[in-house]
């Protein structure tokens, strides 16, 4: 007889005690009909900054899709993250222009900056995440580095250091006023 192993929340990483409020308020506003989903999604990450496993189950019990069609549309769309990102996601574009204008110095800089090695994108504080992207759009100011809705021309790998202190900065003074 084969011996079932089920994985408790513990072994699955599923927050037992997860809070579904910012997701019930998500779906209230876009509706729970099948044709929303990729809206859902969008709506749940720019709440939590990725998609927590815990949303899964909830959504497909609530919009009447299986957790395996909402996973494949999680991982089908490279703007969807499974992977909790940091506070500033800082998008480093390596398309063609960019990258022949020297966009990996300045990316090497950037984790140099922030400590992170080997497969790590993201501080251990949460603060910040680097990652590259394609072709953002502005090839016209490459090398481009976008940080939220800012992107940044011209850069290079001082003035990406430069960002860095300025961010850190920024948060400092956030933190201050709290
Ligand atoms: S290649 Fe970087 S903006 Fe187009």
């Amino acid at each position: 007889m084969t011996d079932m192993h089920y994985l408790n929340y513990e072994e699955q990483h599923i927050d037992p005690v997860f809070d579904f409020t910012a997701c019930r308020k998500v779906l209230d506003k876009n509706g729970r009909d099948e044709s929303k989903i990729i809206a859902v999604l969008q709506g749940i990450q720019q709440h939590y900054r990725y998609l927590p496993r815990e949303v899964f189950p909830y959504i497909s019990n609530e919009m009447e899709i299986s957790e395996a069609k909402i996973y494949g549309i999680a991982t089908f769309y490279e703007n969807f993250s499974l992977e909790p990102k940091g506070k500033y996601v800082i998008k480093v574009c390596d398309g063609t222009a960019c990258h022949v204008r020297k966009s990996i110095p300045i990316l090497n800089r950037l984790r140099a900056e922030l400590g992170l090695t080997g497969e790590d994108i993201t501080t251990g504080d949460m603060l910040f995440t680097v990652e590259t992207v394609s072709c953002l759009g502005a090839c016209s100011l490459s090398p481009v580095v976008m940080v939220g809705d800012e992107v940044y021309a011209a850069m290079t790998p001082d003035k990406a250091a430069e960002l860095i202190q300025t961010l850190r900065q920024n948060e400092l003074r956030a933190t201050i006023r709290e």
